[in-house]
């Protein structure tokens, strides 16, 4: 009898739980096994692979670390906090701690430079922008549904907002001759497109800022949205999760404030989801939010939300965090400058060995144009490349395909996930493979039946290293999560 099905051939496990659409067999994750495999350590494995699929933020942690040592009686588990123990162990209204509820209002509100304000009670907590996202998906559409996306998205929107809601995804296509500007033109060819198949469309979800682009819409596009799913009465779901991390101009417009400034508006089709996870680097606090501006998809999300409570614990000590006005200030300018900073450590590194990244300023990635080094402009021909980066030049970065980009060559590098030492080692490497792939391009200059060697720097085939998907992890004698360490 194997895990799924009975001798008999009887499916054992339920049809949602067995389907595919966890994403995991996505080759986003693929590198992320590779980085299991042999991860990079300064003195312990240097010549490992360096993680830059991974949109973490610790680059601030020593603030956090800081105001947590200052304020022990935010902590329960201190003898400065424990009094708080009994009460905070036993609140379980999922409304949340009026304070923790208080001061995320307020945080998303400083975070769009106080132009807008938040109402606390229409708040509702999720377990991080995943569970957010999962649950205004349930509120505000039935299986079989689908909900327009511009492409290109961040992977696992397939799995939040399809797999356990039956929901379906329709791109919306946008492309680098337009710098993947959404327009009117390419949202109507998308309704189109669903209407042909006989889909109904609820609704429209858009990343602002962009995971993987590191772009935010500006005010006219963000304007021309809203006139659309008016116009199509249908809804709006924004996830601004990285709002917080846009670390040069322009400045970052919230969805909030275009709904605010737009007469006529049907604001009871505009939802915004936001985390804790990038904006203040705690994705493991698991701290998500629902922010809707229709009072029945807040009670609905919030009976929802039973599903996935951030613990009191966790929403006492953020509570405590995010009042400290003067902690947020500092924090949320020194987190942008060292963006900043990183942003163009990494990309003027590149650069100097000829590769191009897409503008932007915001986010804790960037898009590198590798269309250049592709034999061909296939799929195919991209995960060739892929392959040989993560084999060769041992960096685990995303090949554009898995964010679902209509052109092949585009790959995401997350800068943020490490200390500035390991992205010399990156650069370093990066340089030498662009160096050899140069020199290989003499010799095919020279000797024209070499032609089929050029991404073939070294002898060895990608695929003996990168396994296919769903193969077993090097630690587990069962099927392993990528998820379990992975979620960006
Ligand atoms: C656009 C976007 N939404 C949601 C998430 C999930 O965030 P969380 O860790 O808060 O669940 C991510 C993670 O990378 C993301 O990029």
């Amino acid at each position: 009898m194997s895990f799924m099905k009975t001798k008999s051939g009887h499916q054992l496990l339920s049809r949602i739980a067995t389907d595919d659409r966890h994403g995991e067999n996505s080759h986003y994750f693929d590198g992320w096994k590779a980085y299991d495999r042999d991860p990079y350590h300064a003195t312990n494995n240097p010549n490992g692979v360096i993680q830059m699929g991974l949109a973490e933020n610790p680059l601030c942690y020593d603030l956090i670390t800081e105001w947590i040592l200052k304020n022990p009686k935010a902590s329960i588990c201190t003898s400065q906090g424990v009094d708080a123990f009994k009460n905070i162990a036993n609140f379980q209204d999922y409304h949340g701690l009026p304070e923790f509820r208080n001061a995320v209002a307020k945080f998303m509100g400083k975070v769009r430079g106080d132009r807008v304000t938040f109402d606390p009670d229409r708040i509702v907590m999720s377990g991080g922008a995943t569970g957010a996202n999962e649950a205004i998906t349930f509120c505000l559409a039935d299986p079989g549904d689908a909900f327009l996306i511009p492409s290109p998205y961040y992977p696992a929107f397939d799995r939040d907002l399809g797999w356990r809601t039956g929901v379906q995804l329709i791109p919306v296509k946008c492309e680098s001759s337009n710098n993947f500007k959404i327009n009117k033109e390419c949202l109507e060819a998308a309704c189109e497109n669903a209407q042909q198949k006989n889909i109904r469309v609820k609704g429209l979800v858009i990343a602002n800022p962009s995971n993987p682009l590191g772009t935010a819409l500006d005010r006219h596009t963000l304007k021309e949205i809203v006139t659309f799913i008016n116009e199509k009465q249908i809804h709006l779901v924004c996830d601004e999760i990285f709002a917080a991390t846009t670390f040069s101009s322009p400045a970052f417009v919230s969805l909030a404030e275009v709904v605010e400034s737009m007469e006529g508006c049907n604001r009871n089709l505009v939802h915004i989801v936001c985390s804790l996870s990038k904006e203040m680097g705690l994705p493991g606090f698991r701290v998500g939010i629902v922010y809707s501006y229709n009072d029945a998809v807040v009670v609905c999300a919030r009976r929802m939300s039973s599903f996935g409570l951030v613990s009191t614990q966790t929403q006492h000590l953020v509570a405590a965090m995010l009042s400290d006005d003067e902690f947020v200030n500092r924090f949320l300018a020194e987190s942008t400058k060292r963006l900043a900073i990183r942003h163009k450590l990494f990309t003027e590194g590149v650069a100097r060995a000829g590769i191009s990244c897409f503008k932007s300023n915001t986010g804790l990635f960037v898009c590198m144009d590798l269309r250049h080094l592709l034999q061909d402009q296939t799929l195919e021909a991209e995960l060739e490349l892929w392959r040989l980066i993560i084999n060769d030049v041992k960096i685990n970065l995303s090949p554009g395909s898995s964010f679902h980009f209509s052109e092949p060559g585009w790959f995401r590098v997350c800068f943020a996930n490490m200390d500035d030492e390991t992205v010399g080692v990156a650069l370093k490497r990066i340089q030498a493979f662009v160096h050899r792939g140069r020199e290989n391009d003499e010799t095919i200059k020279s000797k024209p039946w070499r032609k089929n060697l050029r991404l073939s720097f070294k002898s060895r085939r990608g695929e003996e290293i990168v396994m296919s998907p769903r193969l077993i992890s090097p630690h587990s004698p069962i099927l392993h999560s990528p998820l379990v360490n992975a979620r960006t």
